[in-house]
Parts: C-alpha cells; structure tokens; sequence
C-alpha cells in the first residue's frame, strides 16, 4: 500500500492505494482554519487528526501534495518564525509590482524563472516580509514551501529526517527556481529579500526525502496541481479545469511554455517536465456565494442555472470575489452587469455565476491554445465540478469536450504514485489508469450562443478593468 497525502487550503486528505493497480482502499481528511495565513503547526494538527485511526497502518510509502507557493520562514533551529502566507494572500501586490520593475520588466521575470511576478508568488512574500516585519525577518534563516515543511515534519516524528527537500514542481512556484534550467537564482532571493536564506534541496520525481525510522519511505512530494496532474494520468491534448478554492487549467507539456503576458505560469510537474498553468482565486466558492446569495442550496443552485438559457437573459458576473490573480487585478472585486427589471430572476443570476466562473477560466485555455498547445478533452475535477450545471454549460464555452473522471481525490492519488514510484526504483512511474466518470460533448448549434457569452464577458472585463 501507499499513500498520498494532499495538504490544501481548507483541508488535509490522506488517500491510500494499491501500489499497483492505484485503486482506492482508504481516505480519511480533517479540516484547516479558514483564510489566507496560517501557522504549518494546523496542517500537522489536520494530517495527525486524519491519521489518528490508522489509515497509515502497513503502508510501505507516502509523499505530499501541498498548496504551492506558501511561504514558511523558519529560524535557525527550524522553529516557524511566522503564520505562513499562502498562495491566496494578495498582501505582496506592491512587492510584485516593485520586483518586476527593478529586474526590467515582466519578460525579464520570465526569462529568469519562467513567471510573471504575481502576489502568489513566494519571491513576492519574501520581499513583503522584509519590508513590513523587520523583526520577524531578521530572525529567517530558510525559507520552504507547505508540501516542503509537512514533509519533513513527518520524517522530524518518524526519527528519520536529514534535510529539508523539495520537489521541480514545488520549487517552479516559488520565482527562486528555474524550470527551464533547473538550477536555484540566489540573486533573485537575495534581491527579494535584502541575503541569503538557506533552500530546500530539489530532489528528482523518483526520489526518496528519507525513511522514518520504522521504514517507511516518504517520497519527494510536489504541489497540489503537479500531484493532480499524476494522479489524472494525463496524455497529450488532455488539458485540466480544476475547480476547487483556486481555478486552475494545466496541460503536462515536454517543454517550457513562455508567456510574456503572464496568464500562464511555467511551472514545472512532477515527472521531469513541465506544467504550464492558469490559476485564478475564484471558482468553487463563486457558487457557494451565488447560492448564499439567493438564500439556495447548491442543487438548487443548478436547478436554477440549467433552466435560463444560454446568456441568462442579458447578465454577466466578473466573479472576483477574492481579488483575482489572472487577470492580475489583486484588489478588484466582483461585478454583475446588464440587470434589468425584466431578467432579474433567480435562475438568470445562477446561471450568470455558473457562466461567469468558467468564462474567468476560458481564458486559460484559450491562452494554452494561443501557445499551439491542442485541447482534445478538458478534464473537470474539484468540487464545483460536481455540478451538473457546470458541466453541461462548460463544453460550450470551452470549445471542447468534457470528461468527468470518476470523484476521487486527485492531488492525493497522484501524491500516491508518487510514493509508488519512488518506492518502485523505476524510471517511470507505475501505470496507473483513469476511470471516466460521465463525458458531455459540446452540442450542436451552442457554438455561436456561448462564443456571445465569452465576448460579453472580455467585453465586460475591457469596460471594467481596461481589458487587463
Ligand atoms: C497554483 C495555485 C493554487 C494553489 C492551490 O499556482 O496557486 O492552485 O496551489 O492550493
């Protein structure tokens, strides 16, 4: 058996597999505090919570999956110095803005470290810090991501940590780190950050962190999105829609993509090559607030959503509930746009918060596709993908079909055979398979109503935001 652990925003989940088949035998989750910092010390209270009734018992490897980009500033003796702040926290939006400047530029970010600087970004929070907490940054002597520090935190308790460790996928997010080259930028930590910091090691995909003292192997881990993308066993043309407390659209891809334009990130994934994705702040939760919103639950929600047409009458929703991160408008917030008395009805409102979170999202995929990169099949997964509604309304603003896969934990499954592969000694990684859960074509002659939905909303965006 092996297991993967997936260390999100909200929520830990532990999910245990087969290391050959990767079929499900156990999950067990506990919940996080809410919002954007948080001290590391609750995700380990979550993984021992959801631990604590044996889930881990005869399991011979395990790895992370964590939230990317968190930033967790330890002291000298690997004591936290602060809560970490995480990818959703936008309070670094000047830093990003004055590093940009100060290295010429978003193409020259780009050329670095594969990023356009976005107050997700570790590098920006490093900066961030520095500045408005001199204290607390004086005393920084390393600085990991969440996957990074839960890692070692479990070898800490299993008597068998030596080093801290990362992973490329993990390491890709932090604007320190080069996908293209492999290779850590000192410089670009140290201009963040006024010196040097001590760095996790990257190990390879298959690669083993360490073993606790009673054997088992903890794998090198990766980011929440690289360890879904393992998990979904993913193939040329197969692009992602995850909607969960980001948005996120990614496709494996064998080299660097570079996008000057910065909707794209060149992450790196966690087979040896690389990840281009686009992450927004607002999905699952813009139906969660819609629903709140009209006093329904979600199934009504989409109840609602499925009975206005294509359009809802004439509304739209720039859904930036949180700021948002791509486009890069940290502060914006959301707008709903062309009410009047005669669509203002329930069901319009639903369906212009279903349109409105993917329309943020056709954005990604058109930007994969304006890199020649092909979209055969988009691949829904998160919690809002459970919605009916959203999965009939996104095949026709995707321009392309949509597959399903079967609910499962994806970043903790691909986590899994991470932990199985390192456990393996292969090259590869063990083949696991997919089970498609339902597929919705795009129909026929929805083409011209959805392309209409689209350009109200960039329409909308342009008059809103300057076209940003
Ligand atoms: C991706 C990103 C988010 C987090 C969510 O760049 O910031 O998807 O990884 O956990």
């Amino acid at each position: 058996l092996v297991a993967g652990v997936d260390s999100s925003t909200q929520s830990t989940k532990i999910v245990v597999c087969d290391a050959e088949t990767g079929a499900v035998v156990r999950t067990a989750r506990a919940p996080h505090p809410d919002g954007t910092e948080v001290h590391p010390d609750r995700w380990w209270d979550a993984f021992e919570q959801a631990s604590s009734g044996g889930i881990l018992d005869g399991v011979a490897a395990v790895a992370v999956g964590g939230q990317q980009h968190g930033m967790v500033a330890l002291d000298e003796t690997d004591a936290v110095v602060r809560d970490a702040l995480l990818w959703n926290d936008t309070r670094s939006a000047q830093a990003a803005g004055d590093l940009t400047d100060e290295l010429g530029g978003p193409s020259a970010w780009v050329d670095a470290v594969g990023l356009v600087l976005v107050p997700s970004f570790t590098v920006t929070k490093l900066r961030w810090l520095a500045q408005h907490e001199p204290e607390n940054a004086a005393r920084v002597a390393r600085v990991v991501l969440p996957h990074d520090w839960l890692t070692g935190r479990i070898l800490q308790q299993g008597n068998g940590f030596e080093q801290w460790t990362t992973d490329r996928g993990d390491a890709s997010g932090t604007g320190y780190w080069s996908a293209a080259t492999g290779d850590y930028r000192p410089d670009l930590l140290e201009r963040a950050f006024g010196r040097d910091l001590a760095v996790p090691r990257v190990l390879q995909p298959y690669e083993a962190a360490g073993h606790t003292s009673d054997g088992m192997l903890v794998a090198a881990g990766t980011g929440d999105n690289m360890g879904a993308a393992l998990g979904l066993t993913l193939h040329p043309g197969d692009v992602v829609v995850s909607l969960g407390t980001s948005g996120t659209v990614f496709t494996p891809h064998r080299s660097a993509i570079r996008d000057e334009t910065g909707a794209i990130a060149g992450f790196a994934d966690a087979t040896g090559h690389h990840l281009p994705l686009m992450c927004t702040l607002n999905a699952a939760r813009v139906l969660t607030a819609a629903a709140s919103m009209l006093g329904v639950d979600l199934a009504e929600l989409d109840r609602l959503a499925l009975q206005a047409s294509p359009g809802a009458g004439g509304l739209s929703l720039l859904p930036y509930l949180d700021g948002e991160r791509t486009p890069d408008l940290p502060d914006a917030t959301g707008t709903l746009s062309g009410l009047t008395r005669s669509n203002s009805a329930p069901e319009n409102l639903a369906r212009a918060a279903v349109e409105g979170m993917l329309c943020n999202l056709v954005a990604g995929v058109d930007a994969l596709r304006a890199h020649d990169v092909a979209v055969d099949r988009v691949l829904l997964i998160g919690g809002a993908a459970a919605s009916r509604a959203v999965r009939e309304i996104a095949p026709g603003l995707f321009r392309a079909p949509v597959v399903v896969p079967a609910p499962a934990e994806y970043v903790g499954v691909g986590a899994a055979r991470q932990a199985a592969w390192a456990l393996s000694g292969e090259q590869d990684p063990p083949t696991w398979s997919l089970d498609v859960d339902s597929e919705y074509a795009v129909a026929a002659g929805d083409a011209e109503a959805h392309a209409a939905v689209v350009a109200r909303y960039q329409d909308l965006l342009g008059r809103t935001h300057g076209g940003a």
